[in-house]
């Protein structure tokens, strides 16, 4: 018997025909953000324990100790995702619980945990996909330098390897790093994410170990696959928006190309082109820095990618002028400021932006030609529970139909889009927010732990098995 269709205040599900083959549909989630049991099976502080204590640093002073309990409660949440009926499941692993401190041997106590994570998944039909570093990195490797420091680099690499040893042989779909500009710029420029750095020149020296840590992880796996003949389908995951600018002025032309630059062909030019960009790396002596670049890093770098991992959250308009019309700022260097579209916001105050999903992925399309999956679209809302306990979160279900659509439109004017993960399974811990921000399409009672399949988790549940066929 099927189930009657879910319909919300958003429209009822539908199929949605663009989407219906060889798409992978999935839910995604990071380890520190459900886990909890930061203590459990020799677990040593990460750099976000460390800045979960820093006054001021997190919203409420809250941080990932208890979480949703993931660690103990693994079971019942793979139930849980088999119930939603998707094919995947996206979720990182924890260094510190796999190498403790970053260093030596693997921890076989924490290693047990990703096991049966894995085997249990495996064992409801859902397709394991495992990122390796959605930034906890071990507290001692901050101390020792962080990603600023090139060593880290060659640390993750070495963490890489051990952890694909270990379940590359039920794994196969691996991405390296999640939101690389989040760990350099966030982390070591803004500091307002762990570990809480504020200079712009320890930010890039971060983006350069950073993409030097993946190039040298996926020369070890890819190395390692081979030995044993295993299938491995290896990518990237990367924040990524569509820059456009507010007027056809040359000044709004060279604030998006500017934006652009720091915030995606850094990346893209680099890990698909094996060069940095020559605009970008042009103005760096004016704010006094440089790559520390050696011989042989882009190379590493721009190892073979089978699939590009797309997060999409909003998109940006940019102007040349600050509020007084200046063009250029302390540095000399041309201004570039963002300007609202003045469209619908996520409780993150993030504008709503579909469209600049699907001129993003043609974008990518046509520029670094990668097969792509979304690996994260999603978005907070404050949600209400009813008096029936039911979550009636139609805006959540109006964004992620909206998103749908938008990647349906790229696909069929040619983008090689491959799956779509929604973020998140359930609500958690939103970094720096704290637990207030909710992105789940199941919501988590932080007092019981109870979850309660949102509206919107239910909307995508028929919209899965509606596109499918089912
Ligand atoms: C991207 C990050 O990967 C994830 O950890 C975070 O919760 C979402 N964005 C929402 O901010």
């Amino acid at each position: 018997m099927t189930s009657p269709i879910t319909t919300t205040e958003a429209g009822p599900a539908r199929a949605i025909p663009e989407l219906a083959e060889n798409f992978t549909w999935g839910v995604a989630t990071s380890a520190y953000q459900i886990e909890g049991a930061t203590e459990a099976d020799g677990r040593t502080p990460s750099i976000w324990d460390t800045f979960c204590r820093v006054p001021g640093a997190v919203a409420n002073a809250e941080n990932g100790d208890t979480a949703c309990e993931h660690y103990r409660r693994m079971p019942e949440d793979v139930e849980l995702i088999a119930g939603l009926g998707v094919d995947a499941y996206r979720f990182s692993l924890a260094w510190p619980r796999i190498q403790p401190g970053g260093r030596g041997p693997a921890n076989a106590r924490g290693l047990a945990f990703y096991d049966r994570l894995v085997d249990t998944l495996l064992a409801r039909g859902i397709t394991p996909w495992a990122t390796l570093y959605h930034w906890d990195l071990p507290q001692e490797l901050e101390d020792a330098g962080g990603w600023p420091a090139r060593d880290t680099a060659y640390r993750f690499a070495e963490y890489a390897e051990l952890t694909y040893r270990a379940l590359g042989d039920r794994v196969t779909h691996w991405t390296t790093l999640n939101e690389p500009w989040c760990s350099a710029m966030l982390g070591y420029h803004e500091g307002v994410h762990a570990p809480g750095r504020r200079d712009f020149g320890d930010a890039l020296h971060a983006v350069h170990h950073l993409l030097l840590g993946h190039g040298l992880a996926a020369e070890r796996m890819r190395a390692a696959a081979a030995e044993d003949a295993r299938q491995l389908s290896l990518g990237i995951v990367l924040n990524l928006g569509h820059g456009s600018p507010a007027s056809d002025s040359p000044a709004d032309l060279a604030a998006a190309r500017r934006a652009d630059g720091l915030g995606t062909r850094l990346y893209l030019d680099a890990l698909v082109h094996g060069r940095y960009p020559a605009d970008l790396l042009a103005e760096l002596p004016r704010r006094g820095v440089t790559l520390p670049v050696r011989d042989g890093d882009l190379a590493t770098i721009a190892a073979p990618l089978d699939l590009l991992g797309v997060n999409y959250y909003t998109s940006h308009r940019f102007a040349g002028t600050d509020e007084h019309g200046a063009e250029t700022d302390e540095h000399g260097l041309p201004v570039v400021r963002m300007v609202p579209f003045g469209r619908p916001r996520t409780a993150m105050d993030w504008e709503i932006v579909p469209s600049g999903l699907t001129e993003l992925l043609l974008r990518l399309q046509r520029e670094y030609g990668l097969p792509m999956v979304i690996t994260e679209n999603g978005a907070a809302f404050d949600d209400r529970v009813a008096p029936d306990g039911t979550v009636p979160d139609a805006d959540r279900t109006a964004y992620l139909a909206g998103h749908l659509a938008a990647v349906a439109r790229a696909r069929a004017a040619g983008a090689d889009v491959r799956g779509y993960f929604a973020w998140s399974l359930f609500d958690n811990f939103e970094w720096a927010y704290g637990y207030d921000k909710r992105f789940g399409i199941v919501r988590v009672d932080y007092d019981t732990q109870r979850r309660t399949v949102k509206d919107s988790g239910a909307w995508y549940r028929d919209t899965v098995r509606l596109t499918r066929g089912e």
